[in-house]
């Protein structure tokens, strides 16, 4: 018997909520950080080393893992999680805003989107059918609809047709999950709308007649900035149900992650951590440091002594600066894999704050410390 999908809220603190969503691959505790493990991957960090850094829950591509090497053949090595590895829940993006930022060609029609792959030119098509089948043969066991991203600044009138369309698709998604997953998958419908209150609680209204299992907030971290980002939280959060797991799709920054938390946001996913690891740049309480920078070159001290994680305690940042100088791969392996730490506390600190009630106060220390131009 393979358990069902659920979420059960523990507690909340303001809009801010702990809770556990189970899988038949293991429990998430909530709010979430997903490392993102586009090709099957978290760049430059050995699956062992993500789980230790307590990450319940990893990402997943539809659109760079049906290029190379193809959902068919990660299904021939027995799916996502035995391809790589990675043992725990796996959540599949479902391809489109992939497409819309690094195809070559990009037709977008009510069927759904065709394109040209950015690796060699083949032509392709991603219907909300096709991005289902794929997270299917990938395993993934929470799964997100076809939807369209749109960019940022739009106008109310492009919003609303591109929003509807993601609705057409979200129905037809749910139709095809329907054919092809078992109850220990998920689906989730992605509330779009842009920065109109309007349209973004017509998009959460529609979804949950629909009715989805958790819910995105996709359309957002495309440029409108924190404050916009904030202020579509605000009004979005409260129009969907407190029983169901929410995501902010693609964010963000500690200070993002804090603000939205705050918000009533229950997981995040974003590339960050691993990407500015890989270009020397360190997470910390006290905000980024750019550790190819020169005033690094006789620091004795580690990252942070206090944590348990190898590459944090017991490197110094004069031999971090040392690897990034003489272009060794130690060294964006060793930010990654900090960098994913520090999220991964960042979130236990949040979820810990939220169960004792002391969320308002952790958030305003972490504000008044947290520093993100150095
Ligand atoms: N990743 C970041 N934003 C989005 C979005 O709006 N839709 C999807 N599918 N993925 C995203």
């Amino acid at each position: 018997m393979t358990t069902p999908f659920s979420f059960s809220l523990h507690h909340t603190d303001g809009q801010a909520r702990t809770g556990e969503i189970t899988t038949s691959r293991g429990v998430i505790r909530t709010p979430a950080f997903m490392p993102v493990g586009t090709a099957g991957t978290v760049k430059a960090v050995q699956m062992r080393d993500v789980e230790a850094t307590g990450a319940d829950i990893i990402l997943g591509n539809t659109y760079h893992l049906m290029l190379r090497p193809t959902a068919e053949r990660v299904a021939k090595f027995g799916g996502l999680h035995k391809f790589s590895t990675w043992k725990g829940p796996i959540l599949t993006d479902s391809g489109g805003f992939q497409v819309m930022s690094l195809a070559q060609m990009r037709k977008l029609t009510e069927k759904g989107v065709e394109f040209r792959s950015h690796i060699d030119g083949s032509k392709h098509m991603l219907t909300p059918e096709r991005s289902i089948e794929i997270q299917c043969l990938l395993g993934a066991d929470i799964q997100m609809q076809l939807d369209e991203c749109p960019p940022f600044p739009i106008t109310e009138e492009a919003s609303l047709e591109s929003l509807e369309l993601s609705l057409r698709w979200a129905q037809r998604s749910k139709d095809a999950f329907a054919d092809m997953a078992g109850p220990h998958q998920a689906l989730y419908g992605i509330v779009q709308g842009s920065v109109f209150e309007d349209q973004r609680k017509r998009s959460a209204e529609s979804l949950q007649e629909i009715g989805f299992p958790g819910y995105s907030v996709g359309g957002l971290a495309v440029g409108e900035g924190r404050e916009q980002m904030f202020r579509v939280l605000d009004f979005t959060t409260p129009v969907l149900p407190k029983d169901k797991p929410r995501y902010l799709m693609g964010v963000g920054k500690p200070l993002d992650l804090v603000g939205a938390v705050e918000r009533g946001i229950d997981m995040f996913d974003c590339v960050l951590p691993t990407r500015s690891g890989r270009h020397g740049q360190a997470w910390t309480w006290d905000g980024p440091l750019n550790l190819k920078n020169a005033k690094f070159v006789d620091d004795e001290t580690p990252l942070d002594p206090d944590s348990d994680c190898p590459a944090s305690r017991d490197y110094t940042k004069g031999y971090l600066n040392h690897l990034f100088r003489a272009g060794e791969y130690l060294g964006p392996m060793l930010l990654s894999w900090h960098n994913l730490d520090f999220y991964q506390r960042l979130m236990a600190a949040m979820r810990a704050a939220i169960a004792e009630d002391r969320f308002a106060q952790f958030a305003a220390e972490f504000r008044a410390r947290h520093r993100e131009k150095s």
